[in-house]
């Protein structure tokens, strides 16, 4: 029997429940695949840092290293309670991107996934989400203004200052473009290049890359388009899009504007993935204010699940039944209360049935 270590972090907020679901999910797949997951639960987030006085505790460290593969619910806290943890040792500073780092994870996938069951959580109107929206944008994760050189202090006027620079090697943006284009041909080989080259130097680099490795892939039709414009045209038409890539902070915004289109941030997983290893986590937060309540839907955690049976363990068909089962659980009119019923006509279920659902849609 084929056996693979997870290393478990549930996270914060809304974590440890979402978490549970895709649990269940994970262990109904791999009774029916003949494969063992070994799931070591490790803390990581702002409990941790209560609980063992660092947010990426060693152990956890140690276990993510020996781990095949790690699978990551949301952190962070609400603003009062993250007030008491020195700036410096908030869990996105002193867990998430150290993580991201330590992985060389820079390649960020974010499917913006809404078939035709969900379709009505889209704000969008009904001519323009058709019968759905389909497209993945690829963020780089591991450069930019996130990692980049800071410094702050007081100038000789007495001011307060800060600097935070936005660096790439060509090297950094070929490897993210190349994932791109690979990606692009894979589907359905048009690759948008999102970037701001009238007035950033670090897009007229990342363009110029883009122009000598589109060489290599002539099937692939690569459209430039500005990052600004980028979000309006998300909005007006997202059915043009197929594959986008970009730096890490357009990245981070843009697609939260895509979990703005499909309904909500809850219905976006991803899959962080560098040349050794994996994580997978959904691209939202913890959600303190709807923590334990039982009202978060699941589907970023167990879409993350099958992101990394199809990327870490070459489960391609249990991937997808595991989206077949998503589908049908909403195609059967379930929602939760977080999603909401936007058409009145769903039953509202909660953070556990939504789980129960999806795992007997996998028998179906
Ligand atoms: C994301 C999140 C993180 C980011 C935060 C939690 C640091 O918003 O994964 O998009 O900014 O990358
Ligand atoms: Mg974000």
């Amino acid at each position: 029997m084929k056996e693979y270590a997870i290393a478990v972090l549930e996270g914060d907020g809304i974590g440890p429940e979402i978490m549970r679901e895709a649990v269940k999910v994970l262990e109904a797949v791999s009774a029916k695949a003949g494969v063992r997951f070994n799931l070591l639960k490790m803390p990581f987030g702002g409990q941790a840092y209560f609980n063992y006085g660092h947010a990426f505790p060693g152990e956890t460290i140690a276990a993510c290293d020996k781990a095949d593969a790690i699978l990551k619910g949301p952190i962070g806290l609400g603003v009062e309670e993250a007030r008491r943890i020195p700036v410096e040792k908030q869990p996105e500073r002193s867990a998430l991107l150290p993580l991201r780092k330590r992985y060389n994870t820079f390649a960020n996938y974010r499917p913006v996934y809404l078939p035709p069951e969900l379709a009505d959580f889209s704000p969008l109107k009904r001519e323009i989400v058709k019968d759905g929206i389909d497209f993945v944008m690829i963020r780089e994760l591991i450069g930019g203004l996130y990692f980049g050189g800071k410094e702050e202090g007081t100038d000789q006027n007495g001011l307060r200052y800060v600097k935070e620079t936005l660096e790439y090697d060509e090297q950094e943006i070929a490897q993210i473009l190349e994932v791109a284009f690979e990606e692009a041909r894979r589907r359905k080989k048009v690759l948008h290049n999102v970037h701001k080259s009238n007035v950033l130097m670090s897009s007229v680099l990342w363009n110029d890359v883009s122009r000598e490795i589109a060489v290599q892939y002539p099937d692939v039709e690569v459209r430039h388009v500005i990052v600004d414009a980028a979000a309006a045209a998300l909005v007006l038409n997202p059915r043009q899009f197929d594959v986008m890539v970009m730096e890490n902070m357009f990245g981070d915004i843009l697609s939260d504007l895509a979990g703005g289109l499909v309904g909500s941030l809850g219905l976006m997983p991803s899959a962080c993935v560098g040349p050794e290893k994996a994580y997978y986590e959904p691209a939202h937060g913890s959600a303190p204010d709807i923590a334990g309540r039982g009202i978060a839907n699941p589907y970023s955690m167990i879409g993350s699940v099958a992101l990394m049976l199809e990327k870490s363990f070459g489960m391609e068909e249990e991937a997808g039944r595991i989206w077949a089962a998503m589908r049908r659980v909403f195609a059967e009119g379930a929602t939760t209360a977080d999603l909401g019923n936007p058409d009145g006509t769903r039953t509202v279920v909660s953070t556990a049935e939504f789980g129960d659902r999806v795992v007997a849609a996998l028998d179906a």
